[in-house]
């Protein structure tokens, strides 16, 4: 205990600069050829505008400790990795409009504010559990997202281009001027449930409740129109937010800076950035990095981490208790949470820390198929959700979030679900270049289970 108090006071103490974490152990980091490269692109990319500015950061923030007060819920989702050659026209569209539509369900069920932050514009790093990748003998560097190397397995390649960091900065800011303009009026239909794709709710056990719920948001929404006298989609309460892990630190860096007005340091390169659960060690460089920067962050714990080093990560990132300022993005998995998850809420209630609790009921249930193929069970999804939101009211917490990985599109990546996809089936459009994604039906489905959940 008092070891871990000094390792605190240890690093509060430390200057804090956007490169400070270079003196710490940054894991998870590709190994590029050439440093001059590096140096050249890192400071190209600084000189290129913001994607985002501390004013959306700091709103965000707000809504953030209102959800956290269970007044307003928190949906955040999207790829588990965007690809550089996959920011389209279609593909942005559908997973907004998935995001959007799961929103509304929330909202109508719930009456609160939702929040939607989507893993877009920005989502293109992935931790991997080897530095390395062999086949058939050869062995390449891994891959690890589509800003560091590229997936196919030739040594070219997987070789780190550091080039790529521009390449996906400015995707990042092609996607994010699409959903801006996309958000300023062109979701108009979404207000007509006959442009939802919702023939799957019929195979549910509750398609009848299902079909109502739509009518009825329908119906709202146009009564809301009629007294407004404009469309919902062009009024600017429809705001999505950007988030990303914030994973490999040169990129992350090259946007921190000072903002006109404001104390602090933003990282303007997304909204929302969350420390990943294999990044999330306190004397590392990731948490280093993040403990200087102002925006709201996520961190991602799995059941290894004890409530002590919990609170621990907490106070370091969050000193002065700012309300709106943590996320905790607990990815236990359906079979670990509850033995895990009282005691991290225990914790963090007895060290009176203001944090806003969010479920990741994906990363915890991954397996691989006989055929080795990674996959999550939509029943162990529902289930982790369904037991997340009843402990958190058991201890008198509040459950204000929730983390998905989705598409719009109609991959068969995740099983089970009213179309009971079943692994068989996984062949057909599987398509992720990393963890398996919850498809529209599958998404929508479970946006129902939580409206459910949240009017309990
Ligand atoms: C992810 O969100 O894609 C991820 C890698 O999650 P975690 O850090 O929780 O394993
Ligand atoms: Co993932």
């Amino acid at each position: 205990m008092d070891k871990r108090h000094d390792q605190v006071q240890e690093i509060l103490g430390r200057a804090w600069a956007p490169d400070s974490w270079q003196q710490q152990t940054a894991v998870q980091q590709p190994e590029y050829p050439d440093a001059a490269a590096v140096a050249s692109a890192v400071e190209r990319l600084s000189q290129l505008p913001p994607l985002v500015i501390s004013w959306e950061i700091e709103s965000l923030k707000e809504q953030l400790v209102r959800a956290s007060r269970g007044e307003a819920f928190l949906l955040q989702g999207g790829d588990c990795s965007e690809r550089i050659e996959e920011c389209q026209t279609d593909a942005i569209v559908r997973n907004l409009k998935v995001l959007i539509q799961m929103s509304f369900v929330l909202t109508y069920a719930s009456n609160k504010r939702v929040i939607r932050v989507g893993r877009i514009a920005g989502q293109y790093a992935k931790p991997r559990s080897s530095a390395t990748e062999t086949r058939d003998g050869v062995t390449l560097p891994v891959y690890r997202g589509d800003i560091v190397n590229r997936s196919s397995f030739t040594s070219e390649d997987r070789q780190p281009d550091p080039e790529l960091l521009i390449r996906g900065y400015e995707r990042a800011a092609l996607t994010l001027n699409f959903i801006r303009s996309l958000i300023g009026g062109g979701f108009a239909d979404l207000h007509h449930p006959e442009n939802w794709d919702l023939e799957f709710a019929r195979d549910t056990p509750r398609a009848q409740q299902f079909h109502d719920m739509v009518h009825s948001i329908a119906n709202s929404l146009q009564f809301m129109e009629s007294i407004l006298d404009r469309s919902i989609a062009s009024s600017t309460s429809v705001d999505i937010y950007t988030s990303h892990e914030g994973l490999h630190l040169i990129y992350e860096q090259a946007q921190t800076q000072r903002v006109p007005r404001r104390d602090g340091w933003y990282n303007l390169n997304a909204h929302f950035p969350w420390i990943g659960n294999r990044t999330r060690s306190l004397d590392g460089a990731h948490v280093e990095f993040f403990r200087g920067i102002e925006n709201p962050i996520g961190i991602k714990v799995d059941g290894k981490i004890s409530g002590e080093e919990l609170v621990a990560l907490v106070k370091v990132l969050n000193p002065s208790n700012e309300p709106g300022r943590i996320t905790l993005i607990h990815r236990l998995g359906a079979l670990e949470i509850e033995d895990r998850l009282p005691g991290l809420v225990s914790a963090i209630q007895k060290s009176g820390q203001d944090v806003l609790w969010c479920s990741d009921p994906m990363h915890g249930n991954t397996f691989q198929t006989d055929e080795g193929t990674k996959t999550r069970s939509f029943d162990a999804i529902v289930e982790e959700l369904k037991k997340a939101f009843q402990i958190h009211r058991r201890m008198d917490s509040v459950l204000g979030g929730v983390h998905l990985e989705l598409t719009g599109d109609n991959v068969t990546e995740c099983v089970g679900g009213a179309r009971g996809l079943k692994e068989s089936d996984l062949s057909r459009a599987y398509k992720s270049a990393v963890d398996p994604r919850l498809n529209y039906d599958q998404a929508m489905e479970i946006a129902f289970l939580i409206a459910d959940e949240m009017s309990a």
